[in-house]
């Protein structure tokens, strides 16, 4: 799916010492599986965390250990500065991050960086102590103040065995970060997205619910892709598989996802209702599980709450709305798009096979109010975010 992406881009990625150095192998096997030409160079401390050996074998290259072996051993520190048209700092513990953000080079992946013009993108990994002490801070923010991307750690299970903020970002989120930064499409910088993703779930009975065949994958792409751009994004979602990515708020029902998006839409900029809310529930949920019985079952169903009519158009957020259609793809799309007075509508035709609903691919077509914007042929949902995304920053620059 990824092959040939970024074919022919140049990506230095530097390894600093710590525990996620293991991580860094991932990252670098997925920007060579992305055709991307990959240099690696480590820090002394990183080299007794994984070795140059794996690292070699993986990017095909030969790597810059040691900055003060003689030449003909790896690349010098200037040649890489000169190579690379991205620096990628993976994982930046907190020591590397302080000595990029003061200058020092004392070692070749510090050295290396001072000397280069490239872009430069850290991707922090550390205690959660050391990665909120005002120090850590002030030098990222530094960082940024110099236009580096930081690709902000997640929560989850750090070495020490709590759970907390400071692990690396996952590798799918690092390459897409890099990605945006070799495309120049930092464009959504500073814009504070909240995506929608998955089927809802009503409750029919403690253990039952009615739902629908979303996957969750087409709002997931749409909130990485959101982020990799540089927005900050919140991820309002009933298949939060990846917690450690993005700001994740778990759902359930409708109901729960109305709620949870009328707090993440205060101050938000863009709305993306990729959910596919359940348009019916239950009318009563049973407190205890339905026993099997010989005899036919009624279920009977109410109407559910409009999400986006319920949050209603307000001045300052753009509102993205998704129609899944087995016909009239167009006339229901535009009728969706007035109805919820939304500013885009992305329509997809469902019943198609090999796209839609629970699948890694769509096509979709992309209307605002004068008309159609985009006709998205076939590909990976992935390249379909990027589309939408086009599309949205496009038709906010025309204050549409
Ligand atoms: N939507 C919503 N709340 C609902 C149903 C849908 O906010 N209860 C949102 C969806 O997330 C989507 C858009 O409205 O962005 C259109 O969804 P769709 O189900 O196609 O529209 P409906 O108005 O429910 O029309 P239909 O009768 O075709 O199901």
């Amino acid at each position: 799916m990824t092959e040939g992406r970024l074919a022919g881009r140049r990506v230095l990625t530097g390894i600093s010492g710590g525990i996620a150095a293991y991580k860094a192998i991932e990252v670098v096997r997925l920007l060579t599986e992305a055709g991307a030409s990959v240099r690696v160079m480590m820090t002394p401390e990183a080299t007794r965390f994984v070795t140059p050996l794996t690292l070699e074998a993986l990017s095909y290259n030969p790597v810059a250990a040691d900055w003060l072996a003689p030449q003909g051993v790896g690349e010098s520190h200037i040649a890489l500065a000169e190579w690379a048209e991205v620096i990628a700092i993976v994982p930046a513990t907190a020591n590397t991050i302080a000595k990029l953000a003061l200058g020092i080079a004392d070692e070749i992946v510090s050295g290396t960086v001072l000397a280069s013009r490239a872009p430069l993108l850290v991707a922090p990994a550390m205690n959660d102590l050391m990665f909120t002490h005002v120090k850590t801070q002030d030098h990222l923010n530094a960082l940024r103040s110099r236009h580096a991307v930081v690709v902000e750690p997640g929560v989850g299970r750090l070495a020490s065995g709590k759970s907390a903020v400071g692990r690396l970002a996952a590798p799918e989120r690092i390459l897409a970060a890099i990605e945006a930064v070799l495309q120049d499409r930092r464009n959504l910088e500073g814009l504070r997205v909240v995506v929608s993703a998955g089927g809802t779930r009503e409750a029919v009975d403690p253990v039952r619910y009615v739902g629908n065949f979303s996957s969750g994958k087409m709002g997931r792409a749409l909130a990485e892709t959101a982020a990799a751009r540089g927005a900050d994004v919140t991820l309002v979602t009933t298949v939060p598989t990846n917690p450690e990515a993005i700001a994740e708020i778990a759902v359930t029902s409708a109901a729960e996802m109305l709620v949870a998006l009328k707090t993440a839409c205060a101050g938000a900029d863009v709305l993306v209702m990729a959910a596919a809310v359940a348009d019916y529930a239950p009318d009563q949920v049973a407190g205890a599980k339905l026993r099997r019985t010989d005899q036919p079952m009624d279920l009977h169903l109410r109407p559910n709450v409009d999400i986006l009519k319920a949050l209603g158009p307000r001045r300052g957020l753009f509102r993205v709305g998704f129609a899944a259609e087995t016909e009239d793809l167009r006339a229901q799309a535009e009728a969706k798009l007035a109805e919820k007075h939304l500013d885009l509508m992305v329509a997809n035709q469902i019943g198609v096979d090999g796209q839609g609903l629970a699948s890694d691919f769509n096509a979709v077509t992309i209307v605002a109010p004068t008309g159609v914007v985009a006709d998205v042929p076939r590909l990976p949902k992935w390249e379909v975010a990027g589309q939408i995304w086009d599309a949205i920053d496009a038709a906010r620059n025309r204050g549409g």
